[in-house]
């Protein structure tokens, strides 16, 4: 088993990494119950789980309560808000209680956000079912529903009491979803992670195809990196969490090129947006093509798109700049860019200008 602490202070808890974890959780969140019964919350899909999780938890003596909602992201909205948070206090969730959060990135955002505000705040626990979820949006403490006007745009820091991954739970999950969530595996490594961008490189391949135990590591590897990241910069101030967003400004204008629809769905838009500011700092002179071109090979080599051609994107620079300042990162008229000098060396730069981006992506082959 790995453990990874998130450290925060009186904030801080345990992210635990084992393959079967879902089966033994009852021993690891009966203390968090105090006898009282805890309720869960899965989706359609994730539901598969439940009733390991259940029986685990049973068999720790902790009664539960289950809650099934709809999968796919119009779930993190204000309607769904509004149900869940009325359907936990029917149940009689307490302030001290903890929630639990069975599925991917939809669900532990939605249930974050409602714990956030519920009793004004009351506990919760994550347990992340998709590869994106195991690596990324379970750890750190970001919670949101989306409205009209975008994506994430109310929500609230509302950390975990605990993370519990279970690295088998992925074996139900489609191949496509799986691929996706990979992109944001890989992007540990872009950002600061030279030796760990090499073990994708060898490993990735075999990771996607099923192999457990690297399936296990390179999750280990990216909850790690991003308990770091979110220990020094929890509510994204000092720039070290901006990090994360590498190829999300690129990629978020190919989401809203496509729709935001299973046409394109945000890992294969990150991969892409990763292919993009490598090649975009290429163009300028900052890294190498060799470099760039490294990381467009990586996506290609197990079915990511590497580019605007690839993720089916058929629109000019303008267009794509245009989806861009739509950006929530938009601030005081200028757009922060994450940039490379190199593999594992990218940093953020506050002084690219929109047109030399839409040249570049003009340049770029549909
Ligand atoms: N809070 C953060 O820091 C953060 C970071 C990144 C992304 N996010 C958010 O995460 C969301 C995307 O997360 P996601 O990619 O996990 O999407 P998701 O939750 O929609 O899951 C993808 C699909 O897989 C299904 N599924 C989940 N677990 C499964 C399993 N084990 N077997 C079979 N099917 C399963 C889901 O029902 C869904 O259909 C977005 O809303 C995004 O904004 C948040
Ligand atoms: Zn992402």
């Amino acid at each position: 088993m790995t453990l990874v602490t998130v450290a925060l202070g009186a904030r801080s808890y345990p992210i635990l990494i084992e393959q079967g974890l879902l089966a033994r959780a009852g021993e690891r969140l009966a203390p968090l119950a105090r006898g009282r019964r805890m309720a869960i919350v899965t989706d359609r899909n994730a539901q598969v789980h439940l009733d390991a999780l259940e029986a685990s938890l049973a068999a720790a003596g902790v009664a539960t309560l289950a809650i099934v909602l709809p999968p796919g992201e119009a779930t993190k909205s204000w309607a769904t808000l509004e149900s869940l948070c009325d359907q936990l206090l029917d149940a009689g969730v307490e302030r001290g209680d903890h929630v639990i959060a069975l599925g991917g990135g939809v669900i532990g955002d939605l249930v974050g956000f409602a714990c956030a505000i519920l009793k004004r705040g009351c506990g919760f626990v994550q347990v992340p079912t998709t590869l994106l979820a195991q690596v990324d949006s379970s750890v750190g403490g970001k919670t949101a529903i989306n409205t009209r006007a975008g994506k994430n745009l109310i929500g609230a820091f509302h950390q975990p009491a605990m993370v519990l991954i279970d690295p088998l739970v992925l074996e139900t999950l489609p191949a496509r979803e799986l691929r996706a969530g990979y992109a944001e595996v890989v992007k540990y490594g872009l950002i600061d992670d030279h030796a760990f961008f090499e073990w994708c490189e060898a490993h990735g391949a075999a990771l996607l195809a099923g192999d457990v135990a690297l399936r296990e590591h390179a999750i280990a590897h990216a909850v790690a990196a991003k308990a770091r990241i979110v220990a020094a910069d929890e509510h994204e101030t000092n720039g070290t969490r901006a990090l994360l967003n590498l190829g999300h400004t690129f990629g978020h204008a190919l989401e809203a090129e496509a729709g935001f629809s299973q046409a394109l769905i945000h890992g294969e838009a990150v991969a892409a947006g990763c292919a993009l500011a490598f090649g975009f700092s290429a163009a300028q002179g900052l890294c190498t093509g060799q470099d760039a071109g490294r990381v467009a090979a990586h996506w290609r080599s197990v079915g990511l798109p590497d580019g605007l051609a690839a993720a089916g994107i058929a629109a000019d620079g303008a267009r794509l700049v245009d989806h861009m300042r739509h950006d929530k990162k938009m601030a005081a008229g200028t757009l922060p860019f994450l940039l490379a000098r190199g593999i594992g060396a990218t940093y953020l730069d506050r002084n690219v200008a929109l047109a030399d981006v839409a040249a570049f992506l003009d340049a770029q082959p549909r």
